[in-house]
């Protein structure tokens, strides 16, 4: 099966590369596949990353997300029977959750999955981008998987069924008994919207009274000068009218807002963002550390690298790291951190932990190993935590962030010459 998952991904590179995958019998074939593999993985183990998963990436990028999406909404993948080990459960804003792995923003954008996502065992679900009117998002291709370096290179260009269908979906959550997950909503701007503070106040009104947590996304590259509301004066106008639209939520006052930062920021404009954030009229709850990056450093796979949009994946681990290290130690460790960014096993995230964060996200590793890596990353990171000598998650957040910075000017000065 290892031969046949290295077979069909070089069939799909090659066949990616001349421009022929969208041709029916592929689609066809995996589709069957798909309903063939999810239907023997109820009767066997470990089938996903040997069956499915290559059998998911035998399709189109932005096909085999929405498959993908389309299994969870209909629970087709067996729920996780985990139990999480005490030593991860933890507080999350207020909320207990039984482990601090949660799926990134940008999987299910729309709230479709929610319950199948909680099925996998993450800890916590972030739902979106969500724009407040519906929008196509940008032209076809506009996912591409980089196997060779476990990344992705997406410009979907929040392409988002807008807020209403999005919040009725959410509403028919809150109404069950049986699910009380948590979950967030990642707010974001419409491509043709005049002043994009409008679009964020509109999603804090709409989705606040619903959502365990909001998170205002400055930070996609896919959507023209939406990264420059990252700097001071905008930033500051933006967070102070979505804290007051916060203020005049009549249920849910006090929902949660999450900052969601690009990992291409310098030093300086991490210190004007934790200046901004760190004051009473534009403070916020949360920061989430990192969003996709427009750098294409190191990566195997020069001919797809040249696409433009964001990169996720493996070669985000090591700056998105460096950067909750950073903001950390700007911070003080008093804001809490969702450390996400090329999180492919437990050792990862515990990484990210040890830098400062208080919870991690994961997306694109699971388009590489399947749902299977979801216990996996929870099972190395209990390990990981009681070898390391902790009791709880909690304790090792930011043990050991130091480590993690870059070095300074002065350090730097000081190496000697090669
Ligand atoms: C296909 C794809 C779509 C994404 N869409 C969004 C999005 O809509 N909103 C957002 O805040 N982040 C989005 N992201 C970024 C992820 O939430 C995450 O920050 C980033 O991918 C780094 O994590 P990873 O390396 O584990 O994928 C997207 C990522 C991918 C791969």
């Amino acid at each position: 099966m290892g031969r046949f998952s290295e077979y069909a991904s070089m069939v799909m590179d090659k066949a990616q590369k001349f421009g022929r995958l969208r041709s029916l019998s592929i689609v066809t074939a995996g589709a069957t596949a798909l309903f063939m593999g999810v239907t023997a993985y109820h009767n066997q183990d470990n089938l996903f990353g040997t069956f499915v998963m290559p059998a998911l990436r035998c399709l189109p990028a932005e096909t085999s997300h929405n498959f993908a999406v389309w299994a969870c909404k209909h629970r087709l993948y067996p729920a996780s029977e985990y139990p999480d080990d005490l030593n991860l459960h933890t507080k999350f804003f207020g909320r207990l959750i039984s482990n601090p792995v949660g799926i990134a923003a940008g999987f299910d954008k729309n709230g479709e999955a929610i319950e199948g996502l909680h099925d996998l065992g993450f800890g916590f679900i972030e739902i979106g981008t969500v724009t407040p009117a519906p929008q196509a998002g940008n032209p076809k291709p506009r996912v591409f998987r980089l196997s060779d370096d476990r990344a992705i290179i997406n410009r979907y260009g929040f392409n988002s069924e807008g807020a209403q269908p999005v919040l009725q979906r959410l509403r028919h959550e809150r109404q069950k008994e049986d699910f009380n997950g948590v979950i967030g909503v990642n707010l974001g701007r419409n491509r043709r919207t005049r002043n994009a503070v409008d679009d964020y106040v509109l999603g804090v009104q709409t989705f606040g009274p619903v959502a365990d947590y909001l998170v205002v996304n400055v930070s996609s590259p896919n959507t023209r000068g939406l990264r420059d509301l990252q700097s001071k004066q905008r930033l500051q106008e933006l967070l102070e009218a979505v804290n007051n639209a916060r203020a005049g939520l009549t249920e849910n006052p006090n929902v949660p807002v999450l900052l969601k930062l690009s990992p291409d920021l310098e030093l300086q404009d991490m210190r004007d963002i934790v200046n901004v954030i760190t004051k009473k009229k534009s403070r916020v709850d949360g920061l989430i550390v990192a969003n996709t990056t427009v750098t294409r450093e190191n990566l195997q796979d020069t001919s797809t690298a040249v696409q433009g949009g964001g990169l996720s994946g493996k070669p985000l681990r090591k700056r998105t790291t460096q950067m909750v290290a950073q903001m950390y130690a700007l911070t003080n460790g008093r804001i809490p951190i969702i450390g996400v960014g090329g999180i492919s096993s437990g050792y990862d995230a515990y990484e990210k932990i040890e830098a400062g964060a208080s919870y991690v996200q994961i997306y694109t590793a699971l388009v590489y190993e399947g749902p299977e890596l979801v216990e996996r990353v929870k099972e190395q990171l209990s390990i990981l935590i009681a070898e390391k000598g902790f009791d709880n998650v909690q304790d090792a957040v930011g043990s050991n962030y130091r480590d993690y910075l870059p070095p300074t000017r002065a350090e730097q000065n000081s190496k000697p010459a090669q």
